[in-house]
């Protein structure tokens, strides 16, 4: 039997670390490793517009009604995600960080850690394949969130998800169906989408070429964000690469062998 997710004696007057030990028995995610202010604001405010201020009482709600535990995880984890996103990262990735890293092996291991529906991992397959046309390229998406992975695997976009994409790429690389873009076989090559809460998947050392996590450390307690940029750090191969967020930073890069290369990007010595 496990005691970690009920709440201590001194935790018992708050109804929020009551309520997120009670999460924990429907979906297995420690939210006490999240910034506090900013989540504790968006859960009060949804459940809130259900008429609730004690946020225990939103339990049963949620315990007897699939639907709603949906929408509620689905406002929890926030899964804004867009096709190209950040353009300049992968300018950097296409015209000097793929070359590098398939020189001597063509091949490409990457990880999109965070995938959300699977926008960055597709975007990084066509760019990994019109820069190195000839690699083999194996690509894994990992989220938190189930129903967003099954999302991921179906390879489907909007035209919104591809406002800031270079359109001859989507031509080459997807479908175009009314208003749906579509991923071509040849985009799908290579690449999985699996389940895995980034707290506490362990992952061999050395295993990735290059990484992606961006947009998901935001959410996490500084410890807990620099703890898992070790583990990052550590599953990239020497001279592989670790791509991160526009407004995140790795605070200690130097102790866990990283060295800034481009704006939020950095090498594994
Ligand atoms: C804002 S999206 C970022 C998507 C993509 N990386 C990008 O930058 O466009 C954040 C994603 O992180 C995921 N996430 C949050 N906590 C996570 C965890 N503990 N483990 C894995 N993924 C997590 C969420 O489910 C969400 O899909």
């Amino acid at each position: 039997m496990s005691f970690a997710a009920r709440p201590s004696q001194s935790d018992a007057g708050d109804d929020y670390l009551v309520f997120i030990a009670g999460l924990k028995q429907l979906w297995p995610v420690d939210l006490t490793q999240y910034r506090r202010g900013q989540m504790e604001r968006r859960i009060r405010s949804f459940a809130g517009r259900r008429g609730i201020t004690n946020l225990p009482d939103y339990l049963p709600m949620l315990k007897a009604d699939q639907d709603e535990l949906h929408r509620f995880l689905d406002h929890v984890t926030i899964n804004v995600s867009q096709l190209w996103r950040h353009p300049e990262q992968w300018k950097a990735l296409s015209e000097e960080i793929v070359p590098e890293l398939v020189a001597g092996t063509n091949r490409l291991r990457a990880w999109s850690a965070g995938c959300s529906y699977g926008a960055e991992a597709y975007t990084l397959s066509a760019v990994v394949r019109q820069a190195a046309p000839k690699a083999k390229v194996q690509i894994t998406g990992t989220d938190v969130d189930r129903r967003i992975i099954d999302r991921a695997k179906q390879g489907r976009f909007t035209d919104a998800d591809a406002r800031e994409a270079p359109r001859d790429q989507m031509e080459k690389w997807f479908e175009h169906e009314g208003d749906m873009w579509i991923a071509k076989p040849e985009l799908r090559f290579g690449m999985n989408f699996e389940l895995g809460d980034l707290l506490h998947m362990s992952v061999p050392a050395g295993s990735y070429d290059l990484i992606m996590c961006r947009n998901v450390v935001i959410y996490f307690n500084e410890d807990v964000r620099d703890s898992l940029h070790g583990r990052l750090a550590a599953a990239l191969r020497p001279g592989g690469y670790l791509v991160i967020g526009a407004t995140e930073r790795v605070a200690a890069p130097g102790p866990i062998g990283l060295q800034p290369t481009h704006p939020f990007i950095y090498r594994k010595a």
